[in-house]
């Protein structure tokens, strides 16, 4: 495939298809390809080449919208994922799973109510009907005046039914099974969940859905219900100290990638973790000049709060 202007910020791309191979491929990524030219509608083509390969190639770098656009709108809410997927058009949305005491699915960071919406007390102790009657959205306004809007008043907690309900296969997922401890069974609840929603891996481009956990045993029941959906061993930072090639060999034997903070990253386990064969998204990286350094070690996608932020860097970083 070559390039007739990759400077071209025009929102039609046009590039030569000298394969059949990359016409299938271009067709799964839903370009529209006319008399061997495609045309790419609100994509530059310094974008669409970057999304010409596939979500798990190691050349490509996703952008990972973590709680959707969290850094403008209230996280876990269909605002934040509109924006990040519809505005932002990030590459993935991120969605924390808990489990709600009638063991339904539903998007939120902490095992508790309280710091996200107007109530109080863990999520294992209430029921969906129960949830369902919180705001999930003022507390936004009240912490971060510069971003409030009225609109986000009284916003409800998603349910993870109710997100493949309107992004369908239009989106790709990042999903993490939080504090699976508490909750017996989530796994099989979430491949489910999938499955009613045409989201299997037999179903689905491979990488459209991700599994993510910093539990290791977790990502393992995962891989018993759905061996092909790939998964993401999340790392915390203290787990990064002098990582050795025997725990990312493990690692690798049952994930594609790992998601270790940004902080603990250095250009040298950049290194030894991409040669170990593993995708590197680091969480969370919200400043451009983070953005930055993350790219030049060499990861492959970020988590961040701010995709627009990220794909102006990608943007900046392609041009050089
Ligand atoms: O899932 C990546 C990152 O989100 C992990 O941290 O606490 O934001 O879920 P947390
Ligand atoms: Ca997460």
């Amino acid at each position: 495939m070559e390039f007739i202007n990759p400077s071209s910020t025009a929102y039609k791309i046009h590039l030569y298809v000298t394969s059949k191979g990359e016409l299938e491929m271009l067709k799964q990524i839903g370009v529209t390809v006319v008399a061997g030219m495609i045309v790419a509608s609100g994509t530059t083509s310094i974008e669409a080449a970057g999304k010409a390969k596939g979500l798990l190639d190691p050349n490509r770098v996703v952008n990972i919208a973590h709680r959707g656009a969290s850094g403008y709108a209230p996280e876990h809410t269909m605002l934040a994922y509109d924006m990040s997927h519809k505005k932002f058009k990030a590459d993935y949305i991120e969605i924390d799973l808990q489990m709600t005491k009638d063991g339904q699915l539903i998007a939120m960071h902490d095992e508790t109510v309280d710091r996200t919406t107007n109530g109080t007390g863990a999520v294992k102790d209430k029921t969906l009907a129960q949830i369902k009657r919180l705001d999930a959205g003022s507390w936004f306004n009240e912490t971060y005046p510069a971003y409030a809007n009225a609109k986000y008043k009284g916003l409800k907690v998603p349910t993870l039914n109710e997100i493949f309900d309107r992004y369908g296969k239009q989106a790709n997922y990042y999903i993490e099974t939080k504090s699976p401890e508490v909750y017996p069974g989530m796994e099989k609840k979430l491949l489910d969940t999938l499955r009613r929603h045409g989201l299997s891996s037999n179903r689905i481009k491979p990488g459209q859905v991700m599994i993510q956990s910093f539990s290791r045993d977790s990502l393992l029941k995962v891989k018993q219900l759905d061996p092909k959906l790939p998964l993401v061993q999340l790392l915390e930072a203290p787990q990064m100290t002098d990582v050795t090639n025997q725990e990312l060999k493990t690692i690798k034997s049952y994930a594609v990638g790992v998601g270790p903070s940004f902080k603990s990253l250095t250009r040298q386990n950049t290194k030894q973790i991409r040669n170990a064969g593993l995708l590197l998204h680091p969480y969370t990286v919200n400043e451009k000049v983070d953005m930055q350094r993350m790219l030049d070690y060499g990861v492959t996608g970020v988590f961040t709060n701010f995709a627009d932020r990220f794909n102006e860097v990608l943007k900046h970083t392609k041009k050089k």
